[in-house]
């Protein structure tokens, strides 16, 4: 994109239940350090300087999201769907007509570096020719492929990364994505939508990965909780980087 900075439109989705986390509350609410994990996704998007998000809810629960976001600014509340994906359809519907590039966040990332956030938003605003960007850092372990408890073989490592979010697109190509007229098959990550559409010849252009971080890890079970409660008393050291090493 070139020109003035093109009006950004922020979604956090958070309407998941985290059966994997099994705690009593919807995962967002969930207290990481004595805060929500939805505050601390929000506070991290307002030091990035982002602006004020929309935050998809648990349908039913919005008064207690809008409690758990306390102070933080929001653009607005919408219920959640049953997938993911229908959940950040939600928000997207409701952004603001003129919001050219959308950051897409999981409220799951309560740590998320601001210069993560940045660097994902940069890698669209600065390059026409980026269909969509996220963060991802490179698999440490080595990987094999099993069946049953046995080892079928290694998986080559090189160019895998883990993606973390923001997923940043230009509205254009989120908007086709997520196109009502069409059956839209669910995803885990909102690149994966993209990928479908320029393999298929549909969409031309560049999906790309800025470096991430072990502070945006997601909450997905409870040991990623007391992970994450110790970095949390750690600054985050620079970008993980994607590539390079063994
Ligand atoms: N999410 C959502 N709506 C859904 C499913 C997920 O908004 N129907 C959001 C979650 O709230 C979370 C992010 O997507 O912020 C990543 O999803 P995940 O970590 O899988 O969270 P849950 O689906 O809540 O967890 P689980 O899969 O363990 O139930
Ligand atoms: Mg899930």
């Amino acid at each position: 994109m070139s020109g003035p900075d093109p009006r950004l439109g922020v979604v956090v989705v958070a309407a998941g239940s985290g059966e994997r986390l099994a705690a009593r509350h919807p995962k967002a609410l969930v207290l990481l350090a004595g805060r929500p994990l939805l505050a601390h996704a929000l506070a991290g998007l307002a030091a990035a300087g982002l602006p004020p998000p929309v935050v998809v809810h648990t349908p039913g629960q919005g008064e207690e999201f809008a409690r758990a976001a306390g102070d933080l600014a929001i653009a607005g509340l919408v219920p959640g769907g049953a997938t993911r994906t229908a959940s950040v359809a939600a928000g997207i519907a409701a952004l603001a007509d003129d919001v050219e590039v959308v950051a897409i966040h999981d409220a799951a990332r309560p740590l998320t570096p601001p210069e993560v956030i940045g660097a994902a938003v940069a890698a669209v605003t600065g390059a026409p020719d980026v269909l969509a960007a996220a963060p991802g850092v490179p698999v440490a372990d080595t990987l094999k492929r099993t069946l049953a408890g046995e080892v079928l073989g290694t998986v080559d490592r090189t160019g895998l990364v883990g993606v973390q979010t923001p997923q940043v697109f230009p509205r254009i190509v989120i908007d086709r994505v997520l196109d009502p007229t069409r059956p839209v098959e669910d995803a885990t990550d909102d690149l994966a939508l993209v990928e479908r559409l320029r393999d298929g010849g549909e969409l031309a252009g560049r999906i790309v990965v800025v470096p991430g971080s072990v502070w945006a890890r997601k909450v997905t079970y409870p040991s990623d909780l007391a992970l994450l409660e110790v970095l949390g008393q750690h600054s985050a050291p620079d970008a993980a980087g994607v590539g390079g090493g063994t």
